[in-house]
């Protein structure tokens, strides 16, 4: 759906995006995470023409948007037809109503006049803006701004969604309805990616997140494959209960007790049978144990360090 290959982009004295490799598959929801900085609206703008690269390669369905420094301006409107953006900082106009935006971007797409007005009232509710839709824009605040650009984004019925930071501002209620919208989208069959720094607007909608620091793709995949890889190389931390206090120094793990007949195990690798074998055979019996998940936070942390 995406596809980019080593793209570079500078601006004057900053090295932007340094040979980013990504790819987005259809039907994902793809979370695009990094830090302040990191190249993630760089990469989006990029993607859709609006600023030009140096090197590298950037693929859209199945056209070739970009190559050799250059983008091919014909199969680049072509593959925006079928694209819905949302801009980080977007510029709506103030004077207008939700109505009378959408209208317009309608018209932009050429969207015929029988279809415009349902489409346009759909969208409004999707989005929650019902009460807000004949007000003007301009005393809107943050989330309902971000509501519109993301009925706007949508106007067109697009296959893919770009869309870039589109929670910030919204509260907690926001975020949860932008990420049923969202899981919509995808049972529709389209395709989303989205630009985030906060990594709780990806968890629970994304099945697959790519990490980008410094211009560099440094971590992609499912978030279960993430967590998955980060347990083999940061070890496992297994907690267990016992019956009673068990002497557990010559244990093959790394053992700190944690309070009364409780214990923190850490091995390379998930040992819980061995640790069940263990525990028996010193004639104690465990009443507890579980693996200590990583929360998204502290491999994020760790990547970016
Ligand atoms: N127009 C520009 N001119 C010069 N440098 C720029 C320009 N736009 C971005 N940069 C620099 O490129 C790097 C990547 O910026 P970018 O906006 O892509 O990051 P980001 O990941 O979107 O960050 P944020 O989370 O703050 O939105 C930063 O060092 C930034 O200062
Ligand atoms: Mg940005």
């Amino acid at each position: 759906m995406i596809v980019i290959e080593n793209l570079v982009k500078r601006y004057k004295d900053v090295t932007a995006l340094q040979g980013l490799n990504l790819e987005v598959k259809p039907g994902q929801i793809y979370g695009f995470l990094g830090p302040n900085g990191a190249g993630k609206s760089t990469t989006i703008l990029s993607t859709l023409g609006l600023i030009f690269p140096q090197q590298g390669r950037i693929q859209l369905f199945d056209l070739e948007v970009f190559r050799d420094g250059k983008y091919d301006e014909g199969k680049l409107v072509e593959a925006k037809r079928r694209i819905g953006y949302m801009p980080e900082h977007a510029t709506l106009w103030d004077f207008l109503t939700p109505v009378q935006t959408l209208d317009i971007i309608a018209d932009a797409f050429k969207i015929p006049k029988g279809e415009k007005e349902k489409r346009i009232r759909e969208l409004i509710e999707l989005v929650g803006l019902e009460d807000a839709k004949d007000r003007k824009v301009g005393k809107f605040s943050k989330g309902m701004r971000q509501r519109l650009l993301l009925a706007q984004a949508l106007i067109n019925d697009p296959d893919l969604l770009i869309l870039d930071e589109p929670m910030n501002g919204l509260d907690p209620m926001g975020i949860a309805e932008f990420k049923d919208i969202i899981r919509e989208q995808k049972k529709a069959g389209k395709t989303v990616f989205f630009s985030s720094h906060i990594l709780a607007h990806v968890e629970e909608v994304c099945d697959t997140v790519g990490v980008i620091v410094k211009g560099r793709l440094v971590l992609e995949g499912s978030l279960e494959k993430i967590k998955e890889e980060f347990l083999k190389k940061a070890g496992y931390v297994i907690i267990i209960e016992t019956n009673k206090p068990v002497d557990l120094s010559n244990a093959p793990w790394n053992v700190s007790p944690l309070g009364e007949n409780k214990y923190r195990i850490t091995a390379s690798s998930d040992v819980r049978e061995d640790v069940h074998d263990f525990i028996t055979s010193k004639g104690a019996k465990i009443l507890s144990m579980q693996v200590k998940e990583p929360s998204l936070e502290e491999i994020f942390l760790k990547v970016v360090e």
